[in-house]
């Protein structure tokens, strides 16, 4: 435990390749993956490589479960920055043979914190978490003063978060809240990667991965995760230090 995570950085142009092959042998290992997985900008050009690859028959995702991350709490359905409807039109859909189970967030049923809470038994044992991370160093929806042993719950987004909504994903309101895996269970899932691209997360990352680990910076808990791996381009790993 501690500070050995595996830190993989790569040229721009070949990150999302990397990144996709590295999913393709897992897969080819182990069909039945459990895996979690991000929405965002930062996983798009790894969803890409891997539907190309599942169209070669380089890959299947047939027997393997697919488990959302984190979700808007607020935004109507289809909306075209809800975490479901995202992963749905970047990977899921895209598939010519479809996953055995993708497990998506019940955000629109009259109970969050019940969804929540059956959100938290579907990330009890995954095999993969596949991380990306945010401008304030949060991690799905756990925001800076989330704990290691937070569960899956329904969170308060920060103000910058609930912002990124519209101003970045192209949200059609501002949500109200966000569910997102705890880091208990992304720390209890028998593998972690933090997938980060761009100069902009260049600072985020560097006092993620060199600042003292603690919650004002909740993805800095991955370092406690026994096999962490952080895949950087070149951008993102600039500030970090050379070796
Ligand atoms: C979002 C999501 C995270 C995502 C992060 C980074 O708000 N809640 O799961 O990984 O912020 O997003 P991006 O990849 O667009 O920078």
């Amino acid at each position: 435990m501690g500070d050995d995570a595996r830190r993989v950085v790569l040229p721009a142009a070949d990150w999302a390749s990397a990144v996709a092959a590295e999913l393709v042998a897992r897969l080819s290992d182990r069909p039945a993956l459990r895996i979690c997985l991000p929405t965002g900008e930062t996983p798009g050009p790894v969803y890409a490589a891997l539907v190309a690859a599942a169209c070669d028959g380089r890959v299947s995702f047939d027997r393997a479960t697919l488990v959302m991350l984190d979700a808007w709490v607020g935004l109507p359905p289809g909306d075209p920055a809800r975490c479901d409807v995202r992963l749905r039109a970047e990977l899921v859909d895209r598939l010519p043979r479809p996953p055995a189970a993708f497990i998506a967030i019940d955000v629109d049923g009259p109970d969050p914190d019940a969804a929540a809470d059956r959100h938290d038994a579907a990330a009890a044992r995954l095999d993969l978490a596949i991380l990306g991370l945010g401008p304030n160093g949060h991690v799905g929806f756990n925001e800076p003063g989330s704990r290691p042993d937070d569960p899956t719950r329904l969170v308060r987004l920060a103000a910058s978060s609930r912002e990124a909504a519209v101003a970045r994903y192209g949200a059609t309101r501002v949500p109200t809240a966000g569910i997102t895996i705890g880091l208990r269970r992304l720390l209890g899932a028998e593998e972690a990667w933090l997938l980060v691209t761009g100069e902009r997360k260049a600072s985020i990352l560097r006092r993620c991965l060199e600042d003292p680990v603690g919650p004002d910076r909740p993805a800095s808990w991955l370092r406690r995760h026994p096999r962490l791996t952080v895949f950087a381009d070149e951008g993102a790993a600039s500030l970090l230090p050379r070796g």
